[in-house]
């Protein structure tokens, strides 16, 4: 099987592989402090080794869960924020087509419990209306809000349309194996529920029941997204020497042009399916490293689409970026640039090519102008879009925030700040 590949060739013109290959030590220490549990927030370390302790059973669990609720349900709700959506919207919305929603295909996945609005919340339980349909319930706490609002709502219209025997048998709760507001509900309303384990943050669980069991609700093989992640923990595991660890190299580059003043790092794609990628990527980094006053600012681009908008800013713009490329090296499907006898357009030059050559040039012709224009350029190249290469990024990424964090010197598993909001929040609401 391949690999992803990172390559970062590109940031040599800004610091010499000395600077980088002087930090191998503290990146193998890092990552030791990882594997022996010795550093910052070592009571969440749970993701390590998660791929490869995955019991059977759990994941036989999952997939026949998801397979009874593909029968009873043509749309299955979603509902959770941060880390209980991101990572399995993620994945769906790589691996689904691009039209699935539009041309039928069930069971639909939407989401809700992501945010409070109430337009959205009036017009998903509009579009719900007369529709079987499902919830998978997903909150680690159990008591955040913007879940359990929503919750409330779409549970009370399914009971109304089904009655409350029913409901229960399309409603799943993933949840902390004792504790919060969700697992008591769930556990007097009797719904069928998947423990997230108390070591496992939300942002690092995209490999529990969290991100598996909507994953296989939509069809995906989850054994195969494990198979990848596993595989990746290998490679990144206990030991391994820095030049042979893609995580380490890629946690100590981005901390070595943060050093420099790179202060935000732009992952950006040519491939506008992993545009959630970059959504779960951006929680993972910004809740992990954005502390003490630290921390790079993750953003996110879609190519060529935000060449035409942000694309100036990022060629000529403050120099305090870098730019980490997500490049799909192999297309699922072929369509070839069709021949004009008018050329009106002036395309024939293409003619016979295919769409994704274009693409490639567009992303290597980018490269060029923005690091001859001073923004240093990582790149990640993923051999095709399947469950088994997603997996792989997946676990790459996590463990390389690990790593990246320890170097910055936070703790990458706590997140005090988002505490701040909720408190004036529920201060204005008048909370109890
Ligand atoms: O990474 C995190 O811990 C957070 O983003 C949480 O996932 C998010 O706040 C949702 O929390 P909970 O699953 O407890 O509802």
């Amino acid at each position: 099987m391949k690999q992803i590949v990172l390559d970062i060739n590109k940031i040599f013109g800004f610091i010499p592989e000395k600077q980088i290959l002087d930090q191998a030590k503290a990146a193998e220490t890092a990552n030791n402090e990882l594997e022996s549990a010795t550093g910052k927030g070592n009571d969440f370390l749970g993701w390590l080794h998660l791929p490869s302790s995955i019991a059977d059973s759990l994941l036989n669990d999952i997939q026949k869960t998801a397979d009874h609720l593909r029968t009873q349900c043509d749309v299955m709700v979603i509902i959770g924020i941060g880390g209980s959506y991101l990572g399995s919207k993620a994945v769906i919305d790589v691996l689904s087509g691009s039209f699935d929603a539009l041309s039928g295909k069930k069971p639909l996945i939407v989401y809700a419990g992501h945010q409070i609005g109430e337009d959205y919340l009036y017009e998903l339980s509009e579009f719900l209306n007369g529709k079987s349909f499902g919830i998978i319930n997903i909150s680690k706490s159990g008591t955040t809000t913007e879940p359990a609002l929503a919750f409330r709502l779409l549970k009370k219209q399914l009971e109304d349309a089904i009655g409350v025997n029913e409901a229960g048998k399309r409603i799943v709760a993933i949840t902390d194996k004792e504790r919060g507001a969700l697992r008591t509900l769930a556990t007097r309303e009797g719904y069928k529920t998947f423990v997230i384990p108390d070591d496992v943050g939300g942002r690092y669980s995209a490999l529990t029941p969290v991100g598996l069991l909507p994953v296989a609700v939509a069809g995906i093989n989850i054994r195969q997204l494990i198979s990848g992640a596993i595989d990746m923990e290998k490679t990144t595991g206990k030991n391994i020497p820095f030049a042979e660890n893609p995580a380490a190299i890629y946690a100590t580059v981005r901390n070595e042009l943060y050093k420099q003043g790179k202060k935000i790092e732009i992952l950006a794609n040519f491939n506008s399916k992993l545009h959630y990628v970059a959504e779960w990527w951006k929680q993972l980094y910004g809740e992990s490293e954005g502390k003490e006053n630290k921390g790079i600012f993750p953003a996110s681009v879609d190519f060529t689409t935000d060449l035409h908008s942000m694309g100036q800013w990022i060629q000529e713009g403050e120099r305090t970026i870098f730019e980490t490329v997500l490049s799909v090296a192999q297309s699922r499907y072929v369509v070839e640039v069709s021949k004009d006898d008018a050329d009106l357009d002036g395309l024939n030059y293409l003619a016979g090519k295919r769409v994704d050559y274009i693409n490639k040039m567009a992303e290597l012709g980018t490269q060029q102008a923005h690091v001859a224009g001073g923004v240093p350029n990582i790149r990640i190249e993923i051999p095709e879009l399947n469950e088994y290469y997603l997996g792989q990024l997946l676990y790459f990424f996590e463990r390389a925030c690990g790593i990246s964090g320890y170097l910055l010197g936070v703790n990458p598993f706590d997140q005090p700040g988002v505490e701040a909001y909720k408190k004036n929040m529920f201060a204005l609401l008048k909370k109890p």
